[in-house]
């Protein structure tokens, strides 16, 4: 079959032949309907994600692909398409289409989105090769990449990987010296400079250092110990450096990792820097295809557990992302003779790893989970620059808490203390993209929410003149 024939096939299936695939696929396990990772993980402040593979930019990927994107994660990544050689292919001149492709179907589906990467070693754009070992001439190249690409996004991407890969691979770490047309023409003044441009352009995004191998502990030479070391250097250099991002490609052997994942959170908290997983994925060895039991697929979900378990718990972890999505599309195969090591298996099933992601954020009450984000962060008003906000959305914006006004929610009930509380204010109740579902009065201090379905809400209360945003919880 032709591939656009293939298309035409997958995509004329039928709408309820598409529900019903991905309500198979998507909410099969979970109780609920509105029970899905993206729930549980918003409810606690966190963010977990996965990329869009380069086969949905050049829509060659299944429907049930987005349908399951889109429902059960949060925040997103390209796989290749605003990395150096996608995004400046040719000296000064900038493709930015697919990176917008995926901000307007990120602001569309309201997805925090993470930037991936601006200074790695890797795919860069061979021009660049020109101007090997000519430091001052490197130093314009990345700092008008940084500048131009970073800028272009500027307030809808939240976070960027600044450098990627800058460690090299033996055991008394040090940053790459060979292979990295950065290094070796610039030294290591590139990095920090690098996180300087990216902050000039877009003050207001995290900016992460990105690496694998830092799963492997904090022990003398180890490359994670390496990056603390720098961290503290860039933080006491004023260098704006938010987090730390801790790619975690690994194995199902390696059992001991996600306890070196909680180690590295601990040393990054006393420095004020977030650490983040930006690229688990947990493979078999590519020659166990087929050959993989139960009992295999139920440990690759406890080491998936025992990683949200510490993401949960650790104060400063904001991101888990997974790289990719469906076995069925996935780098592990094509390049790293490894093998179904995401939570969706070829046929978009969820499993026993979505069952333990799951089961990890339940065991976690969101009352118990603390989120490095402000309000802002977590709740952005929506950038309705786009047309697919619609008409009928309204962005809410809380507003700082008047000293004499308070409301809280017990059982159904919202209770309205201060100067509001007495002259009949409005109440409405707004879904978390800001769509209202439910408006009441506010009577004698109190307004009955009992018709309205448990999940995560924003309030508003106001009365002409004075007005009260809260995000609710309604059990
Ligand atoms: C990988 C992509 O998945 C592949 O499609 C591409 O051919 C090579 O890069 N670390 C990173 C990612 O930071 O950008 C890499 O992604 C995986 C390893």
């Amino acid at each position: 079959m032709g591939k656009e024939e293939k298309m035409r096939k997958i995509h004329s299936l039928s709408r309820i032949a598409l529900g019903a695939a991905i309500l198979g696929a998507g909410f099969m396990n979970a109780n609920a309907a509105d029970e899905t990772i993206r729930q549980l993980a918003k409810e606690r402040g966190r963010f977990i994600g996965t990329i869009l593979n380069s086969e949905w930019f050049n829509d060659d990927i299944e429907p049930e692909f987005q349908e399951i994107h889109k429902t059960q994660f949060n925040v997103v990544v390209a796989e290749n398409e605003m990395k150096f050689d996608a995004t400046e292919p040719k000296e000064d001149e900038f493709n930015f289409e697919k990176g917008d492709k995926m901000i307007k179907y990120a602001q569309a589906n309201g997805l925090r989105v993470r930037g991936h990467a601006l200074a790695w070693h890797s795919q860069v754009a061979n021009w660049v090769n020109n101007y090997s070992g000519q430091k001052e001439k490197l130093l314009a190249v990345l700092k008008n990449h940084i500048t131009k690409v970073v800028s272009h996004w500027k307030g809808k991407i939240a976070e960027w990987d600044v450098v990627n890969e800058a460690v090299n691979d033996d055991y008394n770490a040090d940053w790459r010296s060979t292979n990295s047309v950065w290094y070796e023409g610039i030294g290591a003044e590139f990095l920090d400079s690098a996180f300087v441009w990216a902050h000039k352009a877009d003050p207001d995004a995290e900016l992460c250092y990105n690496d694998y191998s830092l799963e492997w502990g904090l022990r003398e030479g180890s490359k994670a110990s390496f990056v603390v070391e720098q961290v503290k250097r860039w933080k006491a250099n004023g260098i704006p450096i938010t987090c730390v991002g801790t790619q975690t490609h690994i194995e199902i052997a390696h059992e001991t990792t996600p306890q070196n994942v909680r180690a590295l959170a601990k040393a990054l908290a006393e420095l004020n820097v977030t650490l983040n997983i930006t690229e688990l994925d947990i493979g078999f060895p590519k020659g166990s295809a087929g050959k993989l039991t139960e009992a295999d697929y139920a440990k690759q979900g406890h080491l998936y557990r025992q990683f949200m378990d510490v993401f949960l718990e650790e104060p400063n972890m904001g991101e888990f992302v997974i790289w990719g999505l469906t076995d069925a599309h996935s780098w592990l195969d094509e390049q790293q003779g490894k093998t179904e090591g995401l939570l969706y298996d070829k046929q978009y099933k969820p499993k026993p790893a979505y069952d333990s992601v799951m089961a990890s954020l339940k065991a976690h009450p969101a009352s118990e989970v603390k989120t490095p984000y402000s309000e802002t962060v977590l709740n952005p008003p929506k950038d309705c620059g786009d047309e697919s906000c619609g008409d009928s959305i309204i962005a809410i914006k809380p507003s700082a808490i008047a000293n004499n006004i308070s409301i809280h929610i017990a059982g159904r009930t919202l209770f309205i203390t201060g100067v509001i509380a007495g002259k009949n204010a409005k109440v409405d109740v707004f879904d978390m993209q800001g769509r209202p579902i439910f408006s009441t009065k506010c009577e004698k201090g109190r307004a009955d929410l009992s018709s309205i379905t448990e999940g995560l809400y924003v309030v508003r209360v106001h009365d002409g003149s004075t007005s009260i945003v809260k995000k609710i919880s309604i059990k």
